[in-house]
Parts: C-alpha cells; sequence; structure tokens
C-alpha cells in the first residue's frame, strides 16, 4: 500500500496520478510492470516538454528567416579538375575502409505507419525482380564492401521496442545474409500525451504509452551497454575493433551507397564532426528537410517547419535559394558522438499521431483524428555542434528513392522503377542495349544483387557487350 501510495505521491505532483487508475486491478507482476515504467520516465522533464510544446508558445516551431542563408555546398563535379579531387578524395575514403576504421549504422526503429506494412519496415520486400528485403539490399551492400576493401564494416542496426525480436529474428532466419558482424540497438522510448491536456497516455490497464524516441535517440543508445548492462556499449565496441567513423543511413532507402568512400573521404579530408549528403530539392513543397546556415553554423530545417518565403525563396537564376535536401545520409566521427552523449541532450519536438489509448471507462479508444503528441529527437539536430562539417551533393537518380507510403510517391512503385532505371543505365554503361519508354525509364524490371556488382564499374566486365536486355532480369 505505502509502494502506491508513493507512486501516488510522486505521480500527482506531475498531473499524471490517473496512470494509477487501473492499479487496484492489476496483479503483483502488473504492478511491478507499471512501477518500472514509471521509474524509467523523467516526470520533470516530460512536464517541461508539455508546458512548451503541448501547451506553450514552442508548440509550433519558430524559424527566425532574417537569420537563415543558403549554406555552402561540395557541389558535383563538373571540371577535370574537380573529377580529380574527388578522386583523391575517394582514394582516403578507400583508405579508411581498407584499414577497418568504418561502421555502418542504419536506424530501423521507425513504426512505418504510412506504408501500412505490418512488420519492420527493413522487413518489406523491396527487390523489384527479387523481392529482396530492405535489409537484405543493406545487408548484401556491406557483405560486398568487405569483399572489395578486405575488411567487412560493422553493421549496426537500431530497432525500437516494438520491432527488436522480430528484427534480429527476420537476420537469424536469413542467416544474418552472410554478414560478419551485425549488432542489434534498441532505442529509447518516450511516453505519448494527450493533445488537449498533456495527460500521459494509458495503452491498456497499468500500461503506459510509449513509443520510439525519434532517430536522435541513436546517440543515447549507441552509448548505452547493451544486454542488460553486460555487454559493452556499441560506441566501446566499435572503439575496440578500430572504427573511427560511422556512416549514418535510414532503411527505408535501398539506394544508399553505403559507406560511399567519396564522401567519406571528404569528410576527414576536412576534419569534419558530421557530415551530410544533400539532393537537389525539385520543388518547394518536397518533403525532406533543408540544409541552411543559421548564424554561420549548419542546420538542417524539418520540412514540416521551413517557412513558406524560405521554402519559396529563389535566386537570380531562377532556381530555389534553399535547395539543399537532406537525405538523411550522414558520417560521424565516433569521437563526435562520445562527446556529445552526456553532456548535449538533443531537443525534442512534437508529433501529433493517432495514438490508441485507454478510456475513462477502461475501454480501448481507436481515435479517428489525431489525438496524442509523441516526444521525438532528431539526429540532425547534433549538426550545429560539430567543429567541422562538409554537406555534399548527389545525384537523386543515383542515390535516394525512399520506400514512405504504400501508394503514390515514395512508394513500392516508384522505388521499383527508380531502381529498375539505374540498373538499366549500368547496364548500359556495360555496353547493354536496355530499352527505355519515350521518358527515358526502362518499361520493365531490371535489379542487380549487390554481390554481384555494387556500381556500374564492377558490372563492366561481367556483361558481354552488346547484350540485349528484352524481359525482367535479376543478376545475382
Ligand atoms: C526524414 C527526415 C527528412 C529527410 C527524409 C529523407 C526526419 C525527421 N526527417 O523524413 O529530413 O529529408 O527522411 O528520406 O527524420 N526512425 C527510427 N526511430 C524513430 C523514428 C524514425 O529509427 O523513432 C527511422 C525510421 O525507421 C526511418 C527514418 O528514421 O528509417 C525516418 O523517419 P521518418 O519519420 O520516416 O522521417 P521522414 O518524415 O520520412
Amino acid at each position: 500500500m505505502a509502494f502506491k501510495q508513493d507512486l501516488a505521491e510522486r505521480l500527482e505532483k506531475h498531473g499524471q496520478g490517473h496512470l494509477l487508475r487501473s492499479w487496484d486491478d492489476l496483479d503483483d507482476a502488473g504492478r511491478e510492470a507499471l512501477a518500472a515504467e514509471v521509474a524509467s520516465i523523467d516526470f520533470d522533464h516530460l512536464s517541461r516538454l508539455v508546458a512548451e510544446l503541448v501547451k506553450g508558445e514552442g508548440a509550433r516551431a519558430e524559424v527566425d528567416t532574417d537569420r537563415v542563408r543558403p549554406i555552402d555546398v561540395v557541389r558535383m563535379p563538373q571540371t577535370d579538375a574537380e573529377r580529380a579531387d574527388r578522386r583523391r578524395a575517394t582514394e582516403a575514403g578507400e583508405e579508411a575502409l581498407a584499414a577497418g576504421e568504418v561502421g555502418v549504422v542504419v536506424v530501423a526503429g521507425g513504426s512505418g505507419t504510412r506504408l501500412g506494412f505490418p512488420g519492420p519496415k527493413g522487413t518489406f520486400p523491396i527487390g523489384p525482380v527479387s523481392s529482396a528485403s530492405l535489409f537484405q539490399i543493406h545487408a548484401e551492400k556491406v557483405v560486398a564492401l568487405g569483399r572489395r576493401y578486405g575488411k567487412q564494416p560493422p553493421l549496426y542496426v537500431m530497432t525500437s521496442h516494438e520491432n527488436h525480436d522480430a528484427t534480429v529474428r527476420f537476420f537469424e532466419e536469413h542467416d544474418r545474409f552472410g554478414l560478419d558482424h551485425v549488432r542489434f540497438f534498441v532505442q529509447g522510448r518516450m511516453p505519448a500525451v494527450d493533445l488537449a491536456t498533456g495527460a500521459v497516455l494509458l495503452a491498456g490497464p497499468g500500461q503506459v504509452a510509449m513509443s520510439p524516441d525519434g532517430h536522435g535517440g541513436t546517440l543515447a543508445a549507441l552509448a548505452a551497454p547493451g544486454g542488460e548492462g553486460c555487454k559493452p556499449s556499441c560506441l566501446d565496441e566499435m572503439g575496440d575493433r578500430g572504427v573511427r567513423t560511422l556512416f549514418y543511413f535510414q532503411v527505408d532507402n535501398p539506394m544508399v551507397e553505403i559507406a560511399d568512400p567519396t564522401f567519406i573521404g571528404l569528410h576527414r579530408r576536412a576534419d569534419a564532426e558530421m557530415s551530410l549528403k544533400v539532393i537537389e530539392k525539385l520543388a518547394p513543397d518536397e518533403k525532406v528537410g533543408v540544409v541552411v546556415d543559421v548564424d554561420g553554423r549548419p542546420q538542417i530545417i524539418e520540412y514540416s517547419d521551413l517557412p513558406r518565403p524560405l521554402a519559396e525563396a529563389r535566386n537570380e537564376e531562377g532556381q530555389l535559394a534553399y535547395w539543399a535536401g537532406s537525405i538523411a545520409i550522414h558520417v560521424l566521427e565516433r569521437s563526435f558522438v562520445q562527446r556529445l552523449v552526456g553532456v548535449h541532450r538533443l531537443p525534442f519536438h512534437r508529433a501529433v499521431k493517432k495514438v490508441p489509448y485507454l478510456g475513462e471507462a477502461g475501454e480501448l479508444v481507436r481515435p479517428a483524428e489525431p489525438n496524442a503528441v509523441k516526444f521525438e529527437q532528431f539526429i540532425f539536430d547534433a549538426l550545429p555542434e560539430a567543429r567541422g562539417y562538409v554537406v555534399v551533393e548527389t545525384d537523386r537518380a543515383v542515390e535516394f528513392e525512399p520506400l514512405k507510403n504504400a501508394v503514390g510517391p515514395d512508394s513500392p512503385a516508384t522505388v521499383h522503377q527508380r531502381m529498375s532505371d539505374l540498373f538499366g543505365s549500368w547496364l548500359e554503361q556495360a555496353g547493354a542495349v536496355v530499352p527505355r519508354r519515350p521518358d527515358g525509364t526502362v518499361p520493365f524490371a531490371v535489379e542487380i544483387s549487390p554481390l554481384f556488382a555494387l556500381d556500374a564499374h564492377e558490372l563492366k566486365g561481367k556483361v558481354e557487350p552488346g547484350t540485349t536486355i528484352e524481359r525482367p532480369i535479376y543478376l545475382r
């Protein structure tokens, strides 16, 4: 009883006493689980977030447009001198890979609600011919990198509480796709609160509605001890393995050039702590974060926060002034992550979502409209803390077609087409003949396993010049 009273006092202080509503109906295990959940929540911090992001002024992120300028970008090379310079950067990156100094981090903790797929997003069958999963495609790239450079980069997969077991099982069922070293680490969680009142929602009797803390949670999760505290943290393990530089990307983009040596080389040459890849944004409304300069520091403004005048601003040539769209591909120094963790807490953003909750009468309510605020950190908020950075332009046709939606833009259909077009162009560069529609797209599915060729250059010599591709093909 005293136990319940202590908990009640603590919760009442923060206006969250309702979390104990079902206490008397719970068995001992249920009570213990609820007490542990409550103990894991920093209610002082939560109250500040509610005041600021649910009830307060900060609910809408304000951007002071006067302080924002376009950012300097290393653009795609146009001249021979620029191409030669890029080649030198590539060599520096290749040396880092051959020395085993690069680790790969993929964030796969999101719930993929927009895609409407029940399993972890990484298990989605996306190969246009093979139906290989996103995870398989990423893993095969890592294996291929190991073959090319003699050292396979270790792969770190961030999961959430909801999808961790299913993710690990999927890799086990596929013999870890031939990876030498893959480690799964779980991101943190935050309670979801009622949009109108800021009250923490219950997901069931004695069960707090918790959700992943955003991909900004990667930093703390990398630093947390693993396997119930007995394994070293991922960061420490990376240190033991000699990994200095982390290549970070999102699970939803099968086109990502994992551990791209040119990008790593440009980053290292600039003594940067965090770098990012961008593409030229095509329209003011495109849903990508924009990299800008704020008071001389780099920063990403998320698409939902980008003020209209900035989104629409054009330079003298008529192009978007703020065109540098982030494709969520970053390189971070391990030492930078280590320096940030513990001393710098990334800010939280609010995400208004539909969250099922336990109503007053104990019934589960499935809201038709968004009813809740989730709190998320974004990894790119670490950028202004970096002592050096480079922003590197890449070609969207080569490196960006994320899987976000079930239909329409960024859906399986657009991803299949983009992959077929890219692999079609690799085949053409190798001397094959590939039919094209009038708009330049390839009229059927074409796929090349990373284990067959990691890039166009590697494909040359593996295909007979003059071969005509007439039907769907999967090279592996
Ligand atoms: C994201 C970026 C956007 C970028 C775009 C490129 C954010 C806030 N925005 O938009 O700037 O231009 O991708 O595709 O990131 N994830 C986790 N744990 C979480 C939340 C997300 O691991 O708690 C992972 C997801 O699995 C996914 C990725 O992060 O792979 C992106 O999350 P999502 O919410 O889909 O971001 P977008 O709105 O697509």
